[in-house]
């Protein structure tokens, strides 16, 4: 018999190597190449002597029964979820160690447990004791959430196959769980996906909503789980600085519901607090206007969110080459954008350093931010403040056009209910019923003008 082929797996992205190498050819992370179990060569003979089985056909028109969501207890998680939680789905959440993973996860599983669901909280990490704490310090002491330190799925698997399956099992984390089936350490590419299709077979089969917690490494990927992504129902991200109080939870993948939906958390001192209205969370002390500084209504999948972007343009003397630090936008994006304002607008931005930041740890994704940026660079740049109680959106172009984004009329009303009476946006972006004045700008040279000319 041939001798199995040695492979090693990348266990940052999964991609599997003939020889060991220091870096991944694939996602050029170092050191994460791990010998794995030779893969399995399956019998090319499928029929019913060879032990198969025949599979039963269904009409798409069967009748199912209805998706019956169960609220969490916490609005805003619901609403990341795309309506609560969905029994027998499997949800993957991921985010950087200490971002409030555990935290939330427990909130909701004391809020379900409180109002007559079953929950099962399995922490591969902490003690019971150290979980326990946490608990008492949200005020969920007295919620009959099942609580066990465990890392044997085995063992996780056996237990809950003896009794009632539960509405929900937390399993925190899958990285630290392992099989006995399946080679490898805990942690491993192969011990991570073994374990997670051990423990979704099982929800799948007991209709128990499934929560796995996922480390992310640095580059924002769901370390280990990212070959996870495709096995579960929902992938959920919990993001935020850690040296700010806000976390935004965000839907990345949902079988059952609309993706980029956020929800929106302060972290405190008796764990995370659901923020409704984030609007005003995102917008800094306003009082007086500041050069540099434009406020953008972004849009967070169906859900809109102020944000003040804040500029700095510091002049050099010496010759040296400006920094460009960014902190919650693209900084490929701002290069462009410096690019455009110097080629269309005959701005000088070369001999000076540039800082943007989004205030309150905020990352925007949106591409409708170009304009407001654009508007904070010149403002920064001329030294004069913008238009007080404005907002700015809009994509610019290459050459230098300001393009029309999704939801001009959902962007002005949120503008407009927070005293922001002028826009300034994409010709046709008017909305008639929202009280607002706004202001066409058609080509990025426009804003220049309004802004350093004296109007
Ligand atoms: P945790 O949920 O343990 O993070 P993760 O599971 O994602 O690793 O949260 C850890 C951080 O949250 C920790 O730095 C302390 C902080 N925290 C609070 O500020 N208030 C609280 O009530 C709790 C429970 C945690
Ligand atoms: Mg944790």
């Amino acid at each position: 018999m041939a001798k199995p082929k040695r492979r090693y797996v990348c266990q940052a992205c999964g991609s599997v190597s003939q020889r060991w190498q220091g870096q991944c050819p694939d996602c050029a992370e170092w050191n994460t190449l791990v010998e794995d179990a030779p893969a399995t060569v399956f019998s090319a003979k499928h029929d019913l002597s060879s032990g198969g089985r025949a599979i039963r056909f269904e009409p798409l028109d069967a009748p199912n029964e209805k998706l019956q969501r169960r609220t969490t207890g916490l609005a805003e998680l619901d609403r990341a979820l795309g309506g609560g939680l969905v029994p027998g789905s499997a949800i993957l959440m991921g985010g950087d160690p200490g971002i409030g993973k555990s935290t939330l996860l427990m909130q909701a599983a004391g809020k379900i447990a409180l109002s007559g669901g079953s929950v099962v909280y399995i922490s591969g990490e902490e003690a019971a004791g150290q979980v326990r704490m946490r608990a008492e310090r949200m005020g969920l002491a007295k919620a009959p959430v099942q609580l066990a330190s465990a890392t044997s799925v085995r063992d996780i698997l056996t237990t809950l196959g003896g009794m009632e399956p539960p509405t929900l099992l937390v399993i925190d984390s899958i990285q630290t769980m392992h099989s006995d089936q399946i080679e490898g350490a805990p942690g491993t590419v192969s011990q991570v996906r073994g374990c997670a299709f051990e423990l979704i077979r099982f929800a799948k089969e007991s209709g128990t909503a499934l929560v796995l917690v996922g480390h992310v490494t640095k580059d924002g990927n769901i370390a280990g789980p990212r070959v996870l992504e495709h096995m579960v129902d929902v992938v959920m991200s919990f993001e935020g600085e850690r040296s700010h109080q806000y976390r935004i939870l965000r839907s990345l993948k949902n079988r059952f519901g609309p993706v980029d939906e956020i929800g929106v958390f302060a972290m405190q001192g008796q764990g995370l607090e659901e923020v409704g209205n984030p609007s005003m969370l995102f917008l800094s002390g306003r009082e007086n206007p500041v050069p540099g500084s434009a406020v953008f209504p972004a849009m967070e999948g169906t859900r809109p969110v102020l944000v003040e972007i804040q500029a700095l343009i510091v002049r050099l003397q010496s010759g040296a080459t400006p920094r460009r630090a960014v902190v919650g936008w693209d900084s490929g994006r701002l290069a462009m954008l410096l690019a455009v304002l110097e080629a269309r607008c005959g701005l000088n931005f070369s001999s000076a350093e540039v800082y943007l930041n989004v205030a309150g740890g905020y990352r925007l994704s949106d591409p409708g931010a170009d304009l407001a940026v654009a508007a904070a660079l010149i403002s920064a740049l001329g030294d004069r403040a913008l238009p007080s109680h404005a907002v700015w959106f809009g994509e610019v172009s290459l050459a230098g056009e300001v393009r029309p984004v999704a939801h001009s009329g959902i962007r002005q009303r949120e503008a407009a209910k927070l005293g922001f009476h002028r826009a300034f946006g994409p010709p046709g972006g008017a909305q008639p019923e929202v009280d607002t004045r706004y202001a066409e700008i058609a080509l990025l040279p426009n804003v220049v003008d309004r802004i350093l000319s004296d109007a």
